[in-house]
């Protein structure tokens, strides 16, 4: 065995085989969800044991435990005494790739100007891809790879990492490389997507953006796929009034399909266009922000169901109408959160994502804990190795320096004291050496 964590006094497994579905939660049970919390029973704790393939073995009090196991060699063994157990967070939408801060534009927003204000006059994203284009790969990497173990060190084990401020198929390419190496050499997972329809070049139509991305760039990613140069799971699409509209975002998505990708995409953020809508007829996996979503939207994503990605960061920082979560969940459609990580909303913490989520959103701790685990993990696909302490899955876990897990979410903007130790597939990460 790798790892034994014994005498923990809670243990928050998010869902176990008692409930009737296991792969994400939705509607009444993301609402009522009791995360199935094991805790100390008269000073009997509870252990968890990770095997030699870095999956969770065994959960249970120490007592039956003990009998069970202890004739194994173990290769660690932590003390959780006082301390709560709960799954690694995943982070369903992130720009971890780029070079070139936005700090400039924080007192722009500050003093009134708009996301597109900053965008139609060549800021924004086009800011990002000029200084994108001109990194190299080892440069974005370096860039990336801080950026990860930060997220790491507040929790996040799996993060979904696009592409988009390339915009051509040389830099797109770059970027996705710059994942591939990440998930080669830094103990986080990473889901990539394909994000080339992420903005209008500065030269270009939207119409010709279109083109360039069908033509050129999907052909491209889908060669090195095959060559196993690349490992892309999603397609994502800006689907926005002035970027990519309704027929523009389809086609791109109906490609990504037929190229085998899942749809992931930007929708209904800053007006409302029917983007999710169309999303759910394409029988799309999950859709991000939600902003403007119609209640046509809402019943549409309800039926397969499409995940809801809501990324409090970037309505919080534009001063965004809050997404309505609460209606989403009523009518059955799963929500997971995303830090939204980009130069725009510079956030690199899933617990400040949740403790916003609560806050501003209404959502209620175990309803933020279910969206930054086990739905999450299910807007990615990962559902079946993430999300959840169940036996069988990844031993990636938090042990938090608390008796009860929802200090992470209430002792705001301090989760590295908070998080004593971040575990993936039972080894501790050693914060120190990346920092
Ligand atoms: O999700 N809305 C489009 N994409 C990002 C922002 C990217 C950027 O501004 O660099 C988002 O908020
Ligand atoms: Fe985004």
């Amino acid at each position: 065995m790798r790892l034994w964590v014994k005498h923990a006094h809670q243990v928050v497994r998010v869902v176990s085989d008692a409930d009737p579905c296991r792969e994400y939660l939705a509607g009444t049970a993301q609402k009522n969800c009791t995360l199935a919390i094991l805790e100390e029973e008269n000073g009997n704790g509870l252990s968890i044991i990770v095997d030699q393939d870095g999956l969770i073995a065994d959960i249970g009090y120490d007592d039956v435990m003990e009998l069970k196991y202890k004739d194994h060699i173990v290769e660690q063994i932590i003390d959780a005494s006082g301390r709560t157990v709960l799954p690694g967070l995943v982070d369903a939408h992130t720009h971890p790739v780029w070079a070139g801060d936005r700090v400039h534009e924080f007192s722009m927003k500050l003093a009134g100007a708009t996301y597109m204000d900053i965008y139609e006059a060549g800021g924004g994203i086009h800011f990002t891809v000029n200084h994108t284009r001109q990194a190299t790969e080892d440069e974005l990497y370096s860039l990336l790879k801080q950026r990860l173990m930060r997220m790491l060190a507040n929790g996040t084990v799996l993060v979904e990492g696009k592409s988009g401020y390339g915009l051509d198929t040389e830099n797109e390419i770059k970027m996705l490389r710059v994942l591939e190496r990440a998930k080669r050499e830094l103990p986080i997972d990473i889901s990539s997507t394909f994000c080339g329809a992420h903005a209008v070049p500065k030269n270009q139509t939207a119409e010709e953006a279109t083109e360039n991305v069908l033509t050129q760039q999907i052909p491209e990613v889908m060669r090195l796929q095959e060559m196993g140069e690349l490992h892309v799971d999603s397609i994502d699409v800006f689907c926005e009034k002035g970027v990519f509209n309704i027929d523009q975002s389809r086609k791109i998505l109906e490609a990504g399909r037929q190229a085998g990708l899942r749809l992931n995409f930007h929708a209904d953020e800053l007006t409302p266009t029917c983007g999710t809508e169309m999303g759910a007829s394409l029988g799309a996996e999950a859709m991000s922000h939600l902003e403007e979503i119609s209640q046509e939207g809402i019943a549409a994503m309800a039926v397969k169901p499409s995940v809801a990605v809501i990324l409090p960061t970037t309505a919080y920082l534009l001063r965004l109408k809050p997404p309505p979560v609460r209606q989403m969940i009523n009518q059955g459609v799963p929500v997971a959160l995303g830090s939204d990580f980009n130069p725009n909303a510079h956030c690199l913490s899933m617990p400040l994502v949740m403790n916003l989520a609560c806050v501003l959103f209404g959502m209620t701790l175990p309803e933020a804990l279910v969206a930054a685990t086990i739905n999450a993990a299910a807007a990615l696909g990962k559902q079946k190795t993430h999300g959840s302490l169940e036996v069988g899955k990844y031993g990636d876990l938090l042990i938090l320096n608390a008796p009860r897990w929802e200090h992470l979410v209430y002792q705001m903007g301090d989760n590295q004291q908070i998080i004593g130790q971040v575990i993936k597939r039972g080894r501790v990460v050693d914060r120190e050496v990346y920092n």
